[in-house]
């Protein structure tokens, strides 16, 4: 069942955080709704601008629409990660989307305010949640390229400001972590000092941290033994990202955990059978292992075990 992130957030406060995960075809498709089900968790789709382009928006929807059917206990917000303005308002008239995030944050803190209003006044209208960002997370993604220079974490004086004037429905912050699989340089984490003084001045409202993939070692290990060069890899603790998801953060993104996944098991399985052309063999291996990790972070954020009581919560 597909919904928006309000009453999911409502739930999760304080106790657990929602896993926002990218999707760009059916076999990471097919593996999210698989661990989800399999450990009980509500989720968050996540779809990108680049993702919407590379499978085409009407095939991902199709996909997801397809899978509500084949998992009709499922619990899930289809979610637009990092939108542009045209690209929120397509989503919002799509009628499919029931969350979009107006990634603003580039902007000025009044222009970031004037446009995500515009985007909220939208997407209420129908029902729609929307996540603003204020502060700039460092990384380089196809359509997120902030220079570690310019990275800024958020000043928690401007987050009441910022939400009751923009009136977006949960916000991300810029906690100390960025996109991608190279993070930290040394033994650098998450800022809690910053996240308890947000919870602090705006108690109750639902914070979101973007590049929360942990980038685990033996995954890029393997990666590496099989022909990769991804030296220098580093993620977020895994530890800090329970402990936040207790703080008022109720969704966690990951995107690059998901990448490396398919990465590991393309790589080792065409090392180990040279012979092979077929794609269906790698792709039956990466959905079982997408699974298992997806199984393994929803226990890390805290919301395996709580589809049932969502699910209530939900229609409540
Ligand atoms: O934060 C951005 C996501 O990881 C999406 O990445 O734009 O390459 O699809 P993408
Ligand atoms: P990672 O690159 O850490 O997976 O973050 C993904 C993300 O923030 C998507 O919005
Ligand atoms: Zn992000």
């Amino acid at each position: 069942m597909i919904i928006s992130t309000r009453k999911m957030f409502e739930h999760a406060y304080g106790k657990y955080a929602v896993g926002g995960y990218n999707i760009n075809n059916a076999e990471q498709l097919m593996g999210l709704f698989k661990g989800c089900m399999d450990g009980k968790a509500p989720f968050i789709i996540q779809i990108s601008k680049g993702a919407r382009s590379y499978t085409d928006k009407r095939i991902l929807e199709a996909m997801i629409r397809a899978a509500d059917q084949m998992w009709p206990d499922s619990l899930f917000a289809v979610h637009l990660d990092h939108g542009d303005e045209a690209t929120c308002m397509d989503c919002i008239e799509s009628g499919f989307y029931s969350s979009v995030m107006i990634d603003a944050s580039a902007e000025p803190f009044e222009k970031n305010i004037e446009i995500t209003k515009r985007v909220v006044k939208a997407a209420h209208a129908k029902g729609i949640t929307v996540e603003a960002e204020l502060g700039k997370l460092g990384g380089v993604e196809e359509h997120v390229s902030v220079a570690e220079a310019d990275a800024k974490l958020t000043d928690p004086r401007q987050v009441k400001e910022f939400v009751e004037k923009s009136g977006c429905d949960s916000l991300a912050c810029a906690i100390g972590t960025s996109h991608g699989a190279y993070k930290f340089t040394g033994s650098q984490g998450l800022h809690f000092e910053v996240i308890l003084q947000i919870q602090k001045l705006a108690p109750g409202f639902p914070l979101v941290m973007h590049g929360s993939s942990s980038v685990p070692q033996d995954e890029v290990q393997r990666i590496n033994a099989a022909g990769g060069k991804l030296k220098g890899a580093k993620g977020v603790d895994e530890a800090q990202i329970s402990k936040a998801a207790k703080m008022g953060v109720t969704k966690v993104n990951i995107d690059t955990d998901g990448r490396l996944v398919w990465c590991r098991v393309h790589r080792e399985h065409f090392r180990d059978n040279p012979e092979n052309f077929d794609l269906r063999p790698p792709g039956k291996v990466f959905m079982a292992e997408y699974a298992k990790y997806i199984v393994h972070k929803n226990q890390v954020l805290g919301s395996a075990g709580q589809l049932d009581a969502a699910r209530k919560f939900a229609r409540s």
